[in-house]
């Protein structure tokens, strides 16, 4: 029987990036305790397979695709869920983009407006449209950041602009939505093995050098970035909000 503090139970949550990697763990855990989960990502395979193997395993979960950086997607995939009479309690923003690896001053402004439509305004107005929704009940929304939000990463400036934006975002939007019962945190993952990371864990050489800025001198596993998911979202998190919380091996200390 799961705990009270993590029980999850009644509770809807959508998790945006939810077919592979960090939102695929965040997923699987959030249905492991209880919730009915949302699985949301721009490919709409990727997202049956995961809300499949959830039910499956004895979970409640469906698939949409929805890509963030369409602000029309978010506001159809919110009316449909409005239409069955689905009310999310939990949003995990976590889809991300980072499309360009280089210097800024080569980069395209194509490049940077995806990276800002992506991460910053799709994190935004799905926040937005998921916040209207929890007026009047509460709910709790964690973005997931990156360790670069706190610390620029060489060849990435913009993304971890919008990263340390989003962290911003996060601080504002728990002031503004502590009135309504709603919660607002942050995830900093830090070097995390999935398909996003492949481009520096590919890299024997970027992989050498960043090893050894990490205390545990090792790459996080996904699922070892979920479990600090469900904390924020349950209830054991119930006096936490406007929180960055750093999963990175030591690397920001
Ligand atoms: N891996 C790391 O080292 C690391 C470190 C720090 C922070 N993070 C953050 O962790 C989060 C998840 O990354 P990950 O490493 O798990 O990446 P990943 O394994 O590549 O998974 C990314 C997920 O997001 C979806 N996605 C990508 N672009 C999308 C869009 N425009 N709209 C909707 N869905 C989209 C992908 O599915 P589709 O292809 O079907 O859209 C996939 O489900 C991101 O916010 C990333 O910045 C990762």
């Amino acid at each position: 029987m799961t705990d009270p503090l993590f029980n999850l139970g009644g509770k809807t949550a959508l998790v945006s990036g939810a077919s592979r990697g960090i939102g695929e763990a965040i997923a699987h855990l959030l249905a492991g305790h209880g919730a009915h989960v949302i699985c949301t990502s721009r490919k709409i395979e990727g997202c049956e397979a995961v809300a499949g193997a959830i039910r499956d395993a004895g979970g409640s979960a469906e698939a949409h695709a929805v890509h963030v950086g369409d602000t029309a997607a978010i506001d159809a995939l919110f009316e449909t869920l409005d239409a069955a009479g689905r009310r999310v309690d939990i949003l995990v923003n976590n889809a991300a983009a980072n499309p360009y690896f280089g210097p800024a001053v080569d980069m395209t402004l194509d490049a940077y407006e995806k990276t800002v439509e992506v991460n910053l305004r799709g994190y935004f107005w799905t926040t937005v449209q998921a916040a209207r929704r929890m007026k009047g009940h509460g709910g709790a929304i964690v973005n997931v950041a990156s360790v670069n939000a706190r610390r620029a990463a060489p060849g990435q400036l913009v993304y971890s602009m919008t990263k340390a934006g989003i962290v911003n975002m996060t601080e504002g939007f728990a002031k503004e939505l502590a009135p309504l019962g709603v919660r607002v945190n942050a995830v900093l993952p830090g070097l995390t093995d999935t398909k996003f990371a492949s481009a520096l864990t590919g890299n024997p050489k970027i992989m050498d050098m960043m090893l050894r800025l990490i205390p545990l001198a090792r790459m996080a596993q996904p699922g070892e970035i979920a479990p600090a998911v469900l904390f924020l979202a349950s209830p054991a998190a119930s006096y936490l909000t406007g929180a960055a919380l750093p999963v990175d091996g030591g690397y920001l200390a």
